[in-house]
């Protein structure tokens, strides 16, 4: 069942132009020559947010196709004063193009959706035609850093992710009893850690 849509989405949305960005003109704008950090499906936000307070020199692109949710993202970030944070509420794959090759540091993929059925493989994030478009768009120091509850997709992340022949480092199948140091939840991580699930983390850094 689809949600009603947030009261006065619209008007709220237009409220907020001046944090979205879309195009390529708007997003090399926004980074001002930086290399950038960006979250792929930010949901409610709480990650990026943090991530942006923590890192505060660095541009944080937060993507969410869902503009419910994400709307309430860019308005705590608003409300916050987060400075160096834009969103785009969007599909990631419309960003192809968009973003400059070479241009991102980091990408976060946080509690993507697993898609659990073989017929929607294509839809996980991880899927290799996902981490072609990635590599695209991340410098030649550029990681990615990806946790999971779900162990069928960490299962075929680790696949993906050494098909497209990435290096694999900091794997952990139980992130809250691991030595990772500075771990920000987020939403569904905190949901899922109440619920006693494992969370299972990796980085992922390309060949040179
Ligand atoms: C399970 S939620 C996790 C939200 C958040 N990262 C967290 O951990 O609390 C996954 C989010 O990814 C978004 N998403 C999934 N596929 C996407 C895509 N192709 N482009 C942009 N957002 C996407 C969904 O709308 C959803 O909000």
């Amino acid at each position: 069942m689809r949600m009603r849509k947030r009261a006065h989405l619209e008007e709220r949305i237009g409220v907020l132009s001046p944090l979205m960005v879309y195009t390529k003109e708007e997003i090399d704008s926004f980074r001002d020559g930086k290399k950038i950090y960006l979250e792929i499906g930010c949901g409610k936000g709480r990650f990026i947010r943090e991530c942006a307070l923590r890192d505060a020199e660095i541009p944080h692109l937060a993507v969410e196709h869902y503009d419910n949710v994400a709307i309430l993202a860019a308005e705590a970030a608003e409300r916050e004063g987060i400075k160096n944070i834009r969103f785009s509420f969007s599909d990631i794959e419309k960003l192809d193009g968009e973003i400059e090759e070479g241009s991102v540091k980091r990408i976060y993929l946080n509690f993507s959706d697993p898609w659990p059925k073989k017929k929607q493989a294509k839809r996980r994030l991880t899927h290799p035609s996902f981490l072609k478009m990635y590599k695209k768009w991340l410098s030649e120091d550029g990681e990615i850093f990806f946790k999971t509850d779900n162990e069928k997709l960490f299962e075929f992340s680790l696949n993906s992710f050494c098909s497209e022949d990435f290096i694999l480092s900091n794997i952990t199948f139980d992130l809250h009893n691991s030595d990772f140091e500075g771990n920000i939840m987020t939403e569904y991580e905190t949901k899922f850690a109440e619920e006693g699930k494992n969370i299972f983390r990796l980085e992922a850094r390309k060949r040179l």
